[in-house]
């Protein structure tokens, strides 16, 4: 079969509902909104875990004993500083660079102060993944203290995961409530499926691409506003549209005019995110302390969509009500997908290493519809 010839399938585009791999990592049951990470249901996890003992679960497929945890949560204390040059680095491009940019950027410059950055046997991927995902919170805390305009603040080796990220981003100790709704966030983020910025990271992987070029292309990919940019521009949009009673006038608007709204839809779940239920309890904790009328346009939005959309399964995802919590948290609009980056972190480890243990280079084909040829080479002088 020559490639770009396509005699018998159809064209899948964006690959919709072609099965490129298989999986034990997760599971999304788009249908019934349920989402599973390991065949644990995110909202027992949510409730009963943390996001230490989620990685972990993520990458070795068990909930850990004791001394798993308390070995592995060491581990990324131990592993989460970072060498004085990243900081140097953050601090000379923090403040005019969008944080998913600085991100990207400072996560590909860590493979530097890594001598064995570009091996890809299994033991190093593990040994480079767990390093990147104790380094996330540092990384995005420094950058978000740089956008800030304040001074980086270094880990504190005595907080948990979720914390330690808190107050490095933050500058505040979180206190209990808070630390609760930081780690639910980071665990609701940590894995979903064979998403966009996910199938990034194997496609790289499977040419035998070592786990820092993976990880650089999964939050390439996270950063455009179909995936993991919507958070940022929901809530942007829902503080734009104001009031409740301004909602309908601008959905109508958005909508003839073909523009998408932002947290909602989702290419698997035909149904209620069962993240966004999660996220929306916190969202409306918060704006009961604070009394402003966010959360309110937000369900009045939601009350629209659902009511002209629903029946096409369109419904609120993960990034609609996320915005809200991460304001009330004291994080700014461009951090948001950072903090998606955070969670998503042990989902792409743990998936890039699953799939490497059973590779098979990605590539697929297209179907060629431009020029057969062969046309005649007209030398330059002679076209007109
Ligand atoms: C994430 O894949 C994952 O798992 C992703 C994620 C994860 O955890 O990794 O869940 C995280 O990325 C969540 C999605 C965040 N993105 C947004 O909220 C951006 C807005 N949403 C859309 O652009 C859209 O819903 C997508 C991209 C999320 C899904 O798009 P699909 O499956 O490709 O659906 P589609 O674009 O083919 O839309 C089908 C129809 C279209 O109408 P028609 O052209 O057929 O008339 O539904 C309409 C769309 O116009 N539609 C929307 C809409 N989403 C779909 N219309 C208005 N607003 C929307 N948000």
């Amino acid at each position: 079969m020559n490639e770009e010839e396509n005699k018998d399938s159809e064209i899948n585009r964006g690959l919709e509902g072609v099965i490129a791999a298989e999986t034990r990592v997760g599971y999304v049951k788009g249908d019934d909104g349920k989402l599973f990470y390991r065949g644990y249901e995110i909202t027992t996890l949510a409730d009963q875990s943390n996001y230490e003992e989620v990685s972990y679960l993520l990458l070795y497929g068990h909930l850990p004993k004791r001394n798993e945890l308390e070995a592995y949560s060491k581990r990324l204390r131990n592993e989460s500083d970072l060498p004085e040059e990243l900081f140097s680095f953050i601090r000379s491009v923090g403040a005019k660079t969008h944080p998913m940019s600085a991100l990207r950027t400072a996560l590909s410059y860590l493979s530097s102060f890594d001598e064995n950055e570009s091996v890809n046997d299994p033991e190093d991927q593990e040994r480079i993944g767990i390093s990147l995902i104790a380094k996330m919170p540092t990384l995005v805390g420094a950058i978000h203290r740089t956008y800030s305009g304040k001074e980086i603040i270094r880990p504190d080796k005595n907080l948990g995961y979720a914390s330690n990220f808190f107050y490095m981003a933050t500058g505040a100790r979180p206190d209990p409530v808070e630390s609760k709704i930081m780690d639910t966030s980071l665990i609701v983020h940590a894995d979903h499926g064979m998403n966009a910025s996910t199938f990034s990271a194997l496609v790289t992987v499977s040419t035998m691409a070592d786990m820092y070029s993976a990880i650089t292309s999964a939050i390439a990919t996270l950063k455009g506003p179909l995936h993991g940019g919507a958070n940022e521009r929901a809530l942007k949009m829902i503080k734009s549209m104001g009031k409740p009673e301004n909602v309908e006038k601008e959905l109508k608007r958005m909508t003839e005019n073909g523009e998408r709204v932002m947290g909602f839809g989702h290419r698997v779940y035909k149904v209620y995110d069962p993240r966004a239920k999660i996220l929306k309890r916190y969202a409306e904790y918060f704006a009961e302390r604070s009394g402003n009328e966010n959360f309110k346009t937000a369900e009045m939005i939601e009350e629209l969509m659902i009511n002209k959309y629903g029946e096409r399964g369109i419904f609120p995802n993960v990034d609609f009500y996320s915005g809200m919590i991460y304001e009330a948290l004291g994080f700014k609009p461009e951090i948001f997908t950072p903090i998606f980056a955070t969670g998503r972190i042990s989902g792409w480890v743990a998936r890039t290493i699953e799939y490497s243990r059973n590779n098979r280079l990605f590539r697929p084909k297209a179907e060629y519809v431009g020029e057969r040829g062969p046309l005649k080479y007209i030398p330059i002088q002679d076209r007109e």
